[in-house]
């Protein structure tokens, strides 16, 4: 379906033409007065240089050629030479009603395509924390935006699970249980079906190892050691990380679960260590990687770069692979298994170096094809109220797990305070709204851009927040409910709008595709959420000034109700997008 502004543009574009001027002159925006008018052109400004004219003498003209436009209230010219317009209400509510019936409110949809996620990317016998908390929410929601936009997307959630993080947790777990079978190199039956440690030891020994390798030279070597040796595939060591991976992730997908993030693929870095020799191979035989220091390395500097870009280490001296050396083998497998036409990856914006080197990597040795579209899309940290990396009270590191549960019980302590409803269906209530605050809190935020954690203000009903959205389309459900409870209605049906905030309400509505498009195109889930809390704004306002349930012509009411239906309609799409949803009450 055709945008509003296109719609516009053209019967505006045509008055010039029908004047003598070009019809790209015609070109009309959203007004930056809204006060004084809706859309506004500005093409008479710019005609007066070409026609050597004084620009009120065309805008004059366009406006007499416009006057009897059944699309416009009202079209003036407004010294020096502007053009003001305002929809006429029956156009605009038609315009609505051909929106409401479109499939996916009449976006147009772009050219389909495959494309691939990374995000999530926890590490496995880490637990989760905040940090892996932004990657979830940004992926996701991006996910559901270009699902919605037709395209075949996949969302991996790319598992650390080969690094030197593994041959810590094996070296330390081989100090504390020398006698395990997994260390006996001569030992040759089953290993155990059942792991030798459970979640919460696991949880224990990473940053026990982690710390120890920092101080004790002798158990780091070890450790290194140990990774290199699992990486070449030693019986026992692949057994330890058998039980590692398998203990971990079902505890990231009970997490994930709690945030309503899912993925399609649970693919992990070791997934691409078959691809890697053949990727050395290839990368050494056309000239690309050669020694340098023991290391195998690849050149990736260009001269017009504007700060070092180190060469890429694709194995270390030892043999070991590196998190370079996995992405790259993960694109190799990437293009073999899906052949996507994008790749996308949603981490943390410190690691931008890290995806320059791969990206590069990929273009000189041909990985992918040419057209493939490889895009880092870094996301900034997410800080405390002390403007640093946000830490528990006690100044840990905190779990995901624990933030979740704070800010429910925020949400629990309000929805509490005064209202009268069961302490179960308040706990279960605030489970809604408190992930609605916890997105919400977060993707309102251009991704690039650190910002601060507050669950007052995230949690708050009232301002720019999750909940104050989900009260939004709460309120409109409670009336659509009483509606329906009313035992005289007329038949539902678009309405020319009677007053000034239910005509704001309709052209609020109206932007929606434009807001779509740009989100999609952008990657920018907080376009949506700017949409929506204006959206919100203009239906409350309409709602203070309008009686809806006691208006008695019901001709008039029934407007009202199919306008604040809709509504809701485009506000939960938008919701969804995001990745969260509203209860019936709150
Ligand atoms: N596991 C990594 C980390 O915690 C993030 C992985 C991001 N994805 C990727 N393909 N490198 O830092």
């Amino acid at each position: 379906m055709k945008k509003l502004l296109d719609l516009i543009s053209a019967e505006v574009g045509a008055a010039f033409e029908s004047c003598g001027y070009d019809a790209n002159l015609g070109r009309v925006t959203i007004s930056n007065r809204p006060d004084l008018c809706e859309f506004q052109c500005n093409g008479a400004m710019a005609g007066a240089k070409l026609y050597k004219k004084a620009p009120f003498m065309i805008a004059d003209a366009v406006a007499a050629a416009l006057d009897s436009n059944e699309m416009f209230e009202e079209v003036s010219s407004v010294k020096p030479g502007f053009i003001n317009i305002r929809l006429s209400g029956s156009y605009l509510a038609s315009y609505v009603k051909q929106m409401a019936e479109a499939e996916k409110h009449g976006v147009e949809l772009p050219k389909k395509e495959t494309i691939m996620i990374d995000y999530g990317g926890p590490n496995v016998a880490k637990p989760l924390h905040v940090g892996h908390l932004r990657s979830a929410i940004i992926g996701e929601s991006i996910k559901r935006i270009l699902r919605y936009a037709g395209h075949e997307v996949i969302g991996d959630v790319h598992l650390g699970d080969w690094g030197l993080q593994m041959g810590l947790i094996i070296e330390e777990l081989k100090e504390r249980k020398p006698q395990l079978c997994y260390f006996d190199e001569s030992y040759e039956g089953e290993y155990p079906k059942e792991a030798p440690f459970t979640i919460s030891e696991l949880e224990e020994i990473y940053p026990a190892a982690s710390a120890k390798s920092k101080v004790d030279e002798a158990f780091a070597a070890k450790a290194h050691d140990a990774t290199a040796k699992l990486q070449q595939g030693d019986r026992g060591y692949n057994a330890v990380w058998n039980h590692i991976l398998n203990v971990s992730v079902s505890d990231l997908k009970k997490n994930y679960e709690k945030l309503d993030v899912s993925f399609d693929l649970w693919k992990k870095e070791s997934d691409a260590q078959p691809y890697i020799p053949d990727m050395v191979e290839m990368l050494k035989k056309r000239g690309f990687a050669y020694i340098s220091n023991g290391a195998l390395v690849v050149d990736v500097a260009k001269e017009d770069d504007t700060k070092e870009v180190p060469p890429c280490i694709i194995l270390k001296s030892d043999g070991a692979s590196l998190y370079q050396t996995t992405d790259l083998a993960t694109i190799v497998e990437r293009q073999k298994l899906f052949a996507p036409d994008r790749i996308l990856y949603v981490v943390d914006k410190r690691q931008e170096m890290h995806f320059t080197q791969v990206f590069r990597v990929v273009r000189k040795a041909e990985i992918v094809p040419e057209e493939v579209d490889l895009t880092f899309l870094g996301f900034g940290t997410m800080n405390g109220k002390d403007g640093k990396p946000f830490k528990t009270r006690e100044g840990g590191v905190m779990r995901l797990e624990y933030l979740i549960s704070e800010i429910n019980q925020a949400v629990y302590d309000k929805i509490m305070e005064n209202r009268s409803v069961t302490e179960e269906e308040a706990r279960e209530t605030a489970k809604i709204v408190g992930l609605s605050a916890l997105k919400y809190g977060d993707l309102s935020n251009q991704a690039s851009k650190d910002y601060v954690f507050d669950i007052d203000r995230f949690t708050s009903f009232e301002g720019n927040t999750g909940p104050y959205i989900l009260y939004t389309i709460v309120r409109i459900k409670s009336i659509l409910k009483k509606y329906e409870e009313q035992e005289k209605k007329a038949a539902l049906a678009f309405a020319a709008p009677q007053n000034a905030s239910e005509k704001d309400l309709m052209l609020a509505l109206t932007r929606f595709q434009d807001v779509f498009g740009q989100a999609e195109a952008e990657y920018a889930p907080h376009k949506l959420c700017a949409y929506i809390y204006d959206l919100s704004n203009a239906f409350n306002k309409f709602y203070h000034e309008t009686k809806i349930m006691a208006e008695t012509d019901l001709q008039k009411q029934a407007g009202y109700v199919c306008l604040i239906s809709y509504v809701k309609d485009v506000l939960e799409t938008c919701i969804d997008m995001l990745g969260f949803y509203a209860p019936d009450r709150m």
